[in-house]
């Protein structure tokens, strides 16, 4: 599961993370309460904030607006978060800055000497915070997507332009926007320009890829039967796993049989321990057994690997799937080993696992985050 954080603007709030819901469905959608006020500790808050949510969430969104953005672009986590969505991002501080003192009638060395100023209108300009935009321009290295608006009155087109092409951002211009998008039109603009983003997104995303991080274990299945073509399909795709010297040692018996199916559940059930009444392959009506071949050296390998692509083939075509284990204590038993027999199959055979197969009854669930440290590299 992916996370989306918002930041929002000056009176705005983190509640406005709520409206993003919708258009990130399936996503863990949430908005920062930041307390401070100044670029370096509010952008310390943001990465932190998406440091803590990477933990837990397989990707980072992040969703910026106006002063928001400008705090996000000075906290460094570009690095961390897969995607930015800048709204009217404030970029040249320091010209807004001048601009206050112009208009309050406060000079540098004024501000310089005072360290501190407060204007009429209560704003506070501060000699720290206007040293410290001029030493660190903004920034942001992954991807990016910058909304403007052709009315925007704190940041000139011809600066957001530079910005965006310094970053490699894709800047959308909505043509009389203003700097607060709040208005029907604006909102139905704003919503529009991210959903095509991601439509675009899923669509660059290679489908294999895609499919391997979609597909979930699935613990509710409907009792109806999925198509014979779909379950050949499956099975079709089983047979073309890797395989170790290229023995394809592991085999598969599809179980659509209601009384051998059901049989195969309870004697799971009691190898694992559990009470009567309890369905160890959640309902599904198909169960793919995967075996293989004790004379090959990596039978266990070649039994897994097939039983990864039975359930990324179920994944592909819609049916949800989940590995069920105990199949070895299973095919150890006489009557197992009877029934091997009885289909012709010879040898010494050991039960890798069972691909339980069916349509999901209920919505796909969210693959929880991805634990950190478990990549490496020898550069
Ligand atoms: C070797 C293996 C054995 C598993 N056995 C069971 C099982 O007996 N019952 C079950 O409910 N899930 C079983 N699972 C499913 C895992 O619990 C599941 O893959 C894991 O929680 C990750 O969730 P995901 O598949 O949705 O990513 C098994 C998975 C593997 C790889």
């Amino acid at each position: 599961m992916k996370a989306v954080l918002y930041i929002h603007g000056r009176g705005g709030s983190p509640g406005e993370a709520e409206h993003y819901k919708a258009l990130f469905p399936g996503c863990f959608v949430t908005g920062l309460d930041y307390q401070s006020a100044t670029p370096w500790d509010a952008g310390k808050e943001i990465k932190e904030a998406v440091m803590k949510l990477k933990k837990q969430y397989g990707g980072i969104t992040l969703i910026a607006n106006s002063i928001g953005a400008f705090f996000a672009l000075h906290s460094g986590a570009d690095s961390l978060t897969d995607k930015a969505y800048f709204i009217s991002p404030v970029i040249d501080m320091e010209k807004l800055i001048l601009g206050m003192m112009l208009q309050a009638g406060v000079t540098e060395d004024e501000l310089k000497e005072k360290g501190t100023v407060i204007t009429k209108s209560g704003e506070i300009l501060s000699w720290d915070y206007l040293t410290y935009v001029r030493e660190n321009p903004v920034n942001w290295s992954g991807p990016a997507e910058i909304l403007y608006g052709s009315g925007d009155n704190l940041t000139d087109i011809e600066t957001v332009k530079a910005f965006a092409n310094k970053i490699n951002a894709k800047l959308t211009v909505m043509e009389g926007g203003e700097h607060w998008f709040h208005t029907q039109e604006q909102m139905a603009f704003l919503d529009k320009w991210i959903i095509n983003n991601q439509d675009k997104e899923k669509t660059k995303m290679n489908e294999i890829i895609k499919a391997m991080e979609e597909r979930r274990s699935i613990r509710k299945f409907r009792p109806d039967m999925p198509a014979k073509e779909q379950i050949d399909e499956i099975l079709n795709a089983g047979l073309y796993a890797a395989n170790g010297r290229g023995m394809q040692a592991a085999i598969a018996i599809a179980v659509t049989n209601k009384e051998q199916r059901d049989k195969l559940a309870d004697i799971n059930r009691r190898i694992g321990g559990w009470a009567e009444g309890f369905d160890p392959f959640y309902g599904a009506p198909v169960i793919i057994i995967v075996l293989a071949d004790k004379s090959c050296p990596t039978y266990i390998y070649d039994g897994s690997l097939m039983m990864g692509n039975l359930m990324l083939a179920a994944h592909s075509l819609g049916l949800g799937s989940i590995w069920i284990h105990r199949a070895k204590e299973e095919f150890e038993m006489p009557e197992y080993k009877a029934m091997l027999k009885e289909l012709g199959i010879e040898g010494e055979w050991e039960g890798i696992g069972h691909c339980a197969l069916g349509f999901i009854d209920g919505d796909m669930p969210a693959a929880a985050g991805r634990k950190d440290g478990r990549i490496y590299r020898i550069d």
